[in-house]
């Protein structure tokens, strides 16, 4: 039997990763700026860590997680997310004892039993970052920014931040009431999960994506209209920190999320895409009461989870080239059995000094070798041959001009070093 792949993932190839290393750089070089550290927590958590931090009656701990028994008879499950393990670590450790705010950030793998499409996979990949410790709205605004200046950083344009308030545990049940008396006689033509939703978590119905549930709900009730006076006081600051700061945002009042623990602040980063999946590249907002659930103290969290995948499709259906060099400084030519000896040294010295360096291991003549630089798309081709071993020298030729030069053996090193470096 031939293996394959499991459905909904892929290998990220040599050719391909290079793009997630230059991704993944940006997301480093910005939460450094912004003062972030990276927290690395595990890829599987106790199966009820999710049911509480994510929410019982949402799709994803209803229907999509991978939860297994291990041999120790425990149920654990591959993290469908990463908030509700940094909140997990973040209270185990008693971090929020410590002074605040904290702020850390995590790139890996996530995991969702969901039906494979366009920037829709099983294993997938999030940048995410979260705060805690302050309900300031000023870092709200700073959060969306964050986000919005990853995508800026890699060349993607038209991301939309979609913004609204889902208030808190005082205001929300107004909301529900609302939403509840509204759609309750219109709830024979709902769809079956929409219909189960409205006893259960009635908000969700407003993100469902059958059309006729979207138009049932056109004008029902809206969270905003609903908001506490803190809760409103805060949304406005928000808005207002993000028109300071300069990010453009459109108010989407049915924006809801997928997850359960959003107060107040809910935002998505959303692109125009072919795949309807596609288009919505992060997400991410305020959890002011997930701390508590998970049995720390009552510490405000707010922050934002990036789709890898769905970033780099959107980079490639807007045909941008990310500035990556998949090229070696040089690739050694030998002619010949002492310059094949002598090649490991120079190799070497040209690796020390920070250059990438390759040769022919496969006794290929001259004209095979030079093909292979070629192949290895090497900036200099260094050829080694009698001649220059006897006249102590070498000779570089940069590929892209041509250009050809007969350089002492002991400037060969600093010659590409420098070369390289331009
Ligand atoms: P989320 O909206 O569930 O939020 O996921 C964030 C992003 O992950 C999505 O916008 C999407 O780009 C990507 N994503 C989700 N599912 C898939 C999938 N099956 N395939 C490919 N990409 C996917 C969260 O996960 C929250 N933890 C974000 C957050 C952090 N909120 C506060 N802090």
């Amino acid at each position: 039997m031939a293996f394959r792949i499991p459905r909904g993932t892929v290998d990220l190839m040599p050719g391909e990763v290079e793009k997630w290393q230059y991704v993944e750089s940006k997301a480093r070089e910005l939460c450094r700026r912004y003062h972030f550290s990276e927290i690395r927590t595990p890829i599987f958590e106790h199966t009820e860590l999710f049911q509480r931090g994510v929410g019982e009656t949402t799709d994803i701990v209803e229907k999509e997680m991978y939860t297994f028994t291990d041999r120790g008879d425990r149920s654990l499950t591959l993290r469908p997310e990463g908030t509700a393990g940094v909140v997990r670590s973040f209270v185990e450790k008693k971090v929020f004892g410590q002074p605040q705010p904290t702020k850390w950030y995590y790139i890996g793998p996530m995991f969702r039993y969901e039906r494979p499409q366009a920037g829709r996979q099983r294993q997938f990949h999030q940048f995410g970052v979260e705060v805690f410790g302050t309900e300031e709205p000023a870092m709200d605004a700073e959060i969306i920014d964050l986000g919005v200046q990853f995508y800026q950083s890699l060349g993607l344009t038209g991301v939309k931040v979609e913004l609204n308030s889902v208030g808190c545990p005082q205001c929300r049940p107004v909301h529900r009431e609302q939403l509840v008396k509204f759609l309750t006689p219109r709830k024979d033509e709902l769809c079956k999960d929409c219909q189960s939703r409205l006893d259960r978590n009635p908000m969700r119905i407003l993100d469902c994506k059958n059309e006729r549930c979207k138009e049932l709900t056109q004008d029902a009730p809206k969270m905003v209209d609903c908001l506490c006076d803190e809760c409103r006081t805060h949304f406005d600051a928000v808005k207002e920190y993000l028109d300071v700061l300069g990010v453009d945002y459109v108010l989407n009042p049915r924006l809801v999320r997928g997850l359960d623990y959003y107060t107040r602040t809910a935002f998505e980063f959303t692109v125009e895409s072919k795949g309807s999946q596609a288009g919505t590249v992060g997400g991410g907002g305020r959890y002011n009461g997930l701390v508590k659930e998970i049995g720390g103290d009552d510490v405000p969290g707010i922050g934002f989870g990036i789709g890898i995948e769905r970033t780099l499709l959107a980079l490639e259906e807007q045909e941008v080239t990310l500035p990556i060099d998949y090229g070696v400084d040089c690739y050694l030519v030998t002619l010949g059995e002492e310059a094949k000896r002598q090649s490991v040294t120079l190799l070497k010295a040209l690796r020390q000094a920070g250059c990438s360096a390759e040769r022919d291991y496969l006794d290929r003549k001259m004209k095979g070798q030079m093909k292979a630089a070629d192949r290895a798309q090497a900036r200099y081709v260094a050829i080694l041959g009698e001649n220059e071993l006897k006249a102590n020298s070498i000779v570089v030729k940069e590929l892209a001009t041509g250009e050809q030069e007969t350089i002492a053996l002991d400037q060969f090193v600093d010659y590409v070093r420098e070369g390289s470096r331009k």
